[in-house]
Protein backbone atom coordinates (compact mmCIF):
# COMPACT_ATOMS: atom_id res chain seq x y z
CA UNK A 1 0.00 0.00 0.00
CA UNK A 2 1.18 3.12 -0.94
CA UNK A 3 1.16 5.54 2.51
CA UNK A 4 -0.03 9.11 2.63
CA UNK A 5 -1.81 10.13 -0.22
CA UNK A 6 -4.98 11.95 1.06
CA UNK A 7 -6.93 12.97 -1.99
CA UNK A 8 -5.77 12.37 -5.60
CA UNK A 9 -7.57 14.02 -8.76
CA UNK A 10 -7.94 12.66 -12.08
CA UNK A 11 -8.19 14.13 -15.42
CA UNK A 12 -9.60 10.72 -17.23
CA UNK A 13 -8.60 11.89 -21.17
CA UNK A 14 -8.42 10.15 -23.99
CA UNK A 15 -11.10 8.33 -24.22
CA UNK A 16 -12.18 9.53 -27.73
CA UNK A 17 -8.86 9.40 -29.58
CA UNK A 18 -8.32 5.86 -28.06
CA UNK A 19 -11.42 4.96 -29.71
CA UNK A 20 -10.82 6.22 -32.99
CA UNK A 21 -7.41 4.77 -33.23
CA UNK A 22 -9.17 1.41 -33.06
CA UNK A 23 -11.55 2.81 -35.82
CA UNK A 24 -14.60 2.98 -33.18
CA UNK A 25 -16.75 5.94 -32.52
CA UNK A 26 -15.90 7.81 -29.73
CA UNK A 27 -18.60 6.48 -27.50
CA UNK A 28 -16.80 3.40 -27.58
CA UNK A 29 -13.67 5.07 -25.54
CA UNK A 30 -16.00 6.37 -22.94
CA UNK A 31 -17.91 2.59 -22.41
CA UNK A 32 -14.34 1.96 -21.66
CA UNK A 33 -13.90 4.79 -19.89
CA UNK A 34 -16.79 3.83 -17.42
CA UNK A 35 -15.25 0.45 -16.69
CA UNK A 36 -11.77 2.05 -15.92
CA UNK A 37 -13.21 4.40 -13.49
CA UNK A 38 -14.14 1.28 -11.80
CA UNK A 39 -10.93 -0.56 -11.56
CA UNK A 40 -9.31 2.66 -11.24
CA UNK A 41 -11.22 3.23 -8.16
CA UNK A 42 -11.23 0.06 -6.62
CA UNK A 43 -7.32 0.12 -6.77
CA UNK A 44 -7.39 3.93 -5.30
CA UNK A 45 -9.27 2.40 -2.33
CA UNK A 46 -6.80 -0.93 -2.03
CA UNK A 47 -4.36 1.68 -1.95
CA UNK A 48 -5.84 3.84 1.17
CA UNK A 49 -6.52 7.08 -0.54
CA UNK A 50 -9.45 8.85 1.52
CA UNK A 51 -10.56 10.77 -1.34
CA UNK A 52 -10.67 10.18 -5.31
CA UNK A 53 -11.93 13.23 -7.28
CA UNK A 54 -13.15 12.00 -11.08
CA UNK A 55 -13.28 14.92 -13.87
CA UNK A 56 -16.55 13.02 -15.25
CA UNK A 57 -17.92 16.11 -17.02
CA UNK A 58 -16.65 19.85 -17.52
CA UNK A 59 -18.74 22.88 -17.93
CA UNK A 60 -17.38 23.24 -21.56
CA UNK A 61 -18.21 19.69 -22.46
CA UNK A 62 -21.75 20.68 -23.40
CA UNK A 63 -19.92 22.06 -26.53
CA UNK A 64 -19.79 18.33 -27.82
CA UNK A 65 -22.34 17.09 -30.59
CA UNK A 66 -25.23 16.49 -28.52
CA UNK A 67 -25.02 12.92 -29.99
CA UNK A 68 -22.19 12.30 -27.37
CA UNK A 69 -23.31 14.67 -24.51
CA UNK A 70 -26.45 12.52 -24.63
CA UNK A 71 -23.74 9.77 -24.45
CA UNK A 72 -22.26 10.95 -21.64
CA UNK A 73 -25.40 11.74 -19.64
CA UNK A 74 -26.02 7.89 -19.97
CA UNK A 75 -22.55 7.00 -17.91
CA UNK A 76 -23.97 7.39 -14.35
CA UNK A 77 -26.42 5.21 -14.77
CA UNK A 78 -24.56 2.99 -16.51
CA UNK A 79 -21.71 2.64 -13.75
CA UNK A 80 -24.31 2.59 -11.09
CA UNK A 81 -26.13 -0.65 -12.74
CA UNK A 82 -23.46 -2.28 -12.40
CA UNK A 83 -20.87 -1.27 -9.22
CA UNK A 84 -23.65 0.67 -6.85
CA UNK A 85 -23.48 -3.29 -5.01
CA UNK A 86 -19.57 -3.13 -5.11
CA UNK A 87 -19.16 0.46 -4.00
CA UNK A 88 -21.28 -0.49 -0.79
CA UNK A 89 -19.63 -3.88 -0.16
CA UNK A 90 -16.18 -1.65 0.13
CA UNK A 91 -17.73 0.96 2.18
CA UNK A 92 -16.89 3.95 -0.49
CA UNK A 93 -19.13 7.42 -0.54
CA UNK A 94 -20.19 8.85 -3.59
CA UNK A 95 -20.36 12.85 -3.91
CA UNK A 96 -20.13 15.12 -6.72
CA UNK A 97 -19.36 18.44 -7.29
CA UNK A 98 -20.43 20.84 -9.66
CA UNK A 99 -23.72 22.17 -10.84
CA UNK A 100 -26.23 18.76 -11.72
CA UNK A 101 -29.34 21.48 -12.28
CA UNK A 102 -28.55 21.44 -16.03
CA UNK A 103 -28.59 17.29 -16.51
CA UNK A 104 -31.37 15.09 -17.58
CA UNK A 105 -33.96 14.10 -14.76
CA UNK A 106 -32.79 10.80 -15.02
CA UNK A 107 -28.92 11.18 -14.62
CA UNK A 108 -29.87 13.42 -11.50
CA UNK A 109 -31.83 10.94 -10.19
CA UNK A 110 -28.47 8.15 -10.35
CA UNK A 111 -26.63 10.48 -9.07
CA UNK A 112 -28.91 11.48 -6.42
CA UNK A 113 -29.55 8.09 -5.24
CA UNK A 114 -25.66 6.93 -5.21
CA UNK A 115 -25.03 9.59 -3.29
CA UNK A 116 -27.58 8.99 -0.85
CA UNK A 117 -27.53 5.00 -1.00
CA UNK A 118 -23.42 5.55 -0.20
CA UNK A 119 -23.88 8.37 2.33
CA UNK A 120 -23.69 6.36 5.36
CA UNK A 121 -20.49 4.38 4.32
CA UNK A 122 -17.49 5.62 6.15
CA UNK A 123 -14.11 4.71 3.56
CA UNK A 124 -12.93 5.74 0.37
CA UNK A 125 -14.83 9.43 -0.94
CA UNK A 126 -15.35 8.99 -4.87
CA UNK A 127 -16.44 12.58 -5.80
CA UNK A 128 -17.43 12.37 -9.78
CA UNK A 129 -16.70 16.38 -11.14
CA UNK A 130 -19.93 16.90 -13.53
CA UNK A 131 -21.06 20.15 -14.93
CA UNK A 132 -17.87 21.29 -12.76
CA UNK A 133 -15.84 24.25 -14.12
CA UNK A 134 -13.25 25.81 -11.68
CA UNK A 135 -13.79 29.50 -12.64
CA UNK A 136 -17.54 29.11 -12.18
CA UNK A 137 -16.55 27.43 -8.89
CA UNK A 138 -14.37 30.18 -7.41
CA UNK A 139 -16.83 32.78 -8.88
CA UNK A 140 -19.49 30.95 -6.84
CA UNK A 141 -17.93 30.97 -4.12
CA UNK A 142 -17.13 34.65 -4.20
CA UNK A 143 -20.78 35.09 -4.11
CA UNK A 144 -21.53 32.76 -1.45
CA UNK A 145 -18.84 34.75 0.78
CA UNK A 146 -20.67 38.18 -0.48
CA UNK A 147 -24.25 37.06 0.63
CA UNK A 148 -22.71 35.70 4.20
CA UNK A 149 -20.76 39.01 5.15
CA UNK A 150 -24.18 40.84 3.69
CA UNK A 151 -26.58 38.63 5.74
CA UNK A 152 -24.08 38.86 8.90
CA UNK A 153 -23.08 35.30 9.08
CA UNK A 154 -19.99 36.16 8.08
CA UNK A 155 -17.70 38.65 10.22
CA UNK A 156 -14.37 37.59 9.33
CA UNK A 157 -12.18 39.13 7.28
CA UNK A 158 -11.57 37.69 3.92
CA UNK A 159 -8.77 35.42 3.90
CA UNK A 160 -7.19 32.06 1.77
CA UNK A 161 -8.78 29.90 4.43
CA UNK A 162 -12.34 30.98 5.23
CA UNK A 163 -12.43 31.69 1.26
CA UNK A 164 -12.33 27.58 1.11
CA UNK A 165 -15.02 27.02 2.86
CA UNK A 166 -17.04 28.27 0.33
CA UNK A 167 -15.71 26.11 -1.87
CA UNK A 168 -17.20 22.73 -3.71
CA UNK A 169 -14.38 20.49 -1.65
CA UNK A 170 -14.19 22.61 1.51
CA UNK A 171 -14.98 18.42 3.43
CA UNK A 172 -12.12 17.21 2.17
CA UNK A 173 -8.40 17.28 2.43
CA UNK A 174 -6.04 19.48 0.21
CA UNK A 175 -5.10 17.62 -3.02
CA UNK A 176 -1.67 16.19 -2.88
CA UNK A 177 -1.06 14.61 -6.80
CA UNK A 178 -3.51 15.55 -10.36
CA UNK A 179 -2.66 13.13 -12.80
CA UNK A 180 -4.16 13.72 -16.27
CA UNK A 181 -3.93 10.83 -18.69
CA UNK A 182 -3.94 10.70 -22.69
CA UNK A 183 -0.71 13.25 -23.35
CA UNK A 184 -1.88 16.71 -23.04
CA UNK A 185 -0.41 18.89 -20.19
CA UNK A 186 -2.81 21.90 -18.97
CA UNK A 187 -5.44 21.57 -16.26
CA UNK A 188 -8.25 22.40 -18.31
CA UNK A 189 -10.54 24.40 -15.74
CA UNK A 190 -10.20 21.47 -12.99
CA UNK A 191 -9.80 22.33 -9.63
CA UNK A 192 -8.02 25.50 -10.39
CA UNK A 193 -8.03 26.71 -6.46
CA UNK A 194 -7.00 23.17 -5.54
CA UNK A 195 -4.27 22.34 -7.26
CA UNK A 196 -2.31 25.38 -6.25
CA UNK A 197 0.96 22.81 -4.62
CA UNK A 198 -1.15 19.57 -5.82
CA UNK A 199 2.03 17.41 -7.56
CA UNK A 200 0.96 16.89 -11.46
CA UNK A 201 1.69 13.98 -13.44
CA UNK A 202 1.07 13.39 -16.55
CA UNK A 203 1.17 9.93 -19.10
CA UNK A 204 1.00 9.84 -22.60
CA UNK A 205 -1.38 6.56 -21.93
CA UNK A 206 -4.84 6.71 -22.70
CA UNK A 207 -7.66 6.74 -19.89
CA UNK A 208 -9.45 3.31 -21.36
CA UNK A 209 -6.02 1.41 -20.82
CA UNK A 210 -4.66 3.14 -17.87
CA UNK A 211 -3.57 -0.78 -15.78
CA UNK A 212 -3.48 -0.33 -12.59
CA UNK A 213 0.45 -1.23 -12.08
CA UNK A 214 0.55 2.21 -13.93
CA UNK A 215 -1.73 3.98 -11.90
CA UNK A 216 0.31 2.86 -8.78
CA UNK A 217 3.65 4.03 -10.45
CA UNK A 218 1.81 7.10 -11.24
CA UNK A 219 0.98 7.68 -7.52
CA UNK A 220 3.96 6.63 -6.19
CA UNK A 221 5.75 9.76 -8.65
CA UNK A 222 3.14 12.40 -7.12
CA UNK A 223 5.02 10.64 -3.30
CA UNK A 224 8.27 10.46 -4.60
CA UNK A 225 8.43 14.85 -5.20
CA UNK A 226 9.16 16.66 -2.69
CA UNK A 227 6.65 19.45 -1.43
CA UNK A 228 8.23 22.60 -0.09
CA UNK A 229 5.12 24.87 -0.57
CA UNK A 230 7.31 27.37 -1.75
CA UNK A 231 9.43 27.30 1.00
CA UNK A 232 13.07 26.23 1.44
CA UNK A 233 12.18 23.09 3.69
C1 LIG B 1 -12.34 13.22 -21.91
O1 LIG B 1 -11.82 12.38 -22.90
C2 LIG B 1 -13.29 12.44 -21.14
C3 LIG B 1 -14.60 12.79 -20.93
C4 LIG B 1 -15.21 14.02 -21.41
C5 LIG B 1 -15.50 11.87 -20.22
C6 LIG B 1 -14.86 11.19 -19.09
C7 LIG B 1 -15.81 10.30 -18.44
C8 LIG B 1 -15.51 9.04 -18.10
C9 LIG B 1 -14.18 8.44 -18.36
C10 LIG B 1 -16.46 8.16 -17.39
C11 LIG B 1 -17.27 8.89 -16.35
C12 LIG B 1 -17.98 7.94 -15.53
C13 LIG B 1 -19.05 8.23 -14.76
C14 LIG B 1 -19.58 7.16 -13.92
C15 LIG B 1 -19.73 9.52 -14.73
P1 LIG B 1 -12.11 12.66 -24.43
O2 LIG B 1 -13.02 11.63 -24.94
O3 LIG B 1 -12.49 14.07 -24.62
O4 LIG B 1 -10.71 12.41 -25.03
P2 LIG B 1 -10.11 12.91 -26.40
O5 LIG B 1 -9.27 14.08 -25.98
O6 LIG B 1 -9.37 11.74 -26.85
O7 LIG B 1 -11.22 13.30 -27.32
Amino acid sequence: MTPSLNHVAIIMDGNGRWAKKQNQERTFGHFHGVEKVREISMAANDEGIKVLTLYAFSTENWKRPLQEVEYLMQLPAMFFSKYLKELMEKNIRIETIGDLAPFPDNTKKVLMNAIEETSHNTGMILVFAMNYGGRTEIVEAAKKYQSAVMNGSMKDPLTEINFEQFLMTKDYPPVDLCIRTSGEQRLSNFLLWQLAYSELVFTMTAWPELSVEEFRDLLKVGLSRERRFGGLV
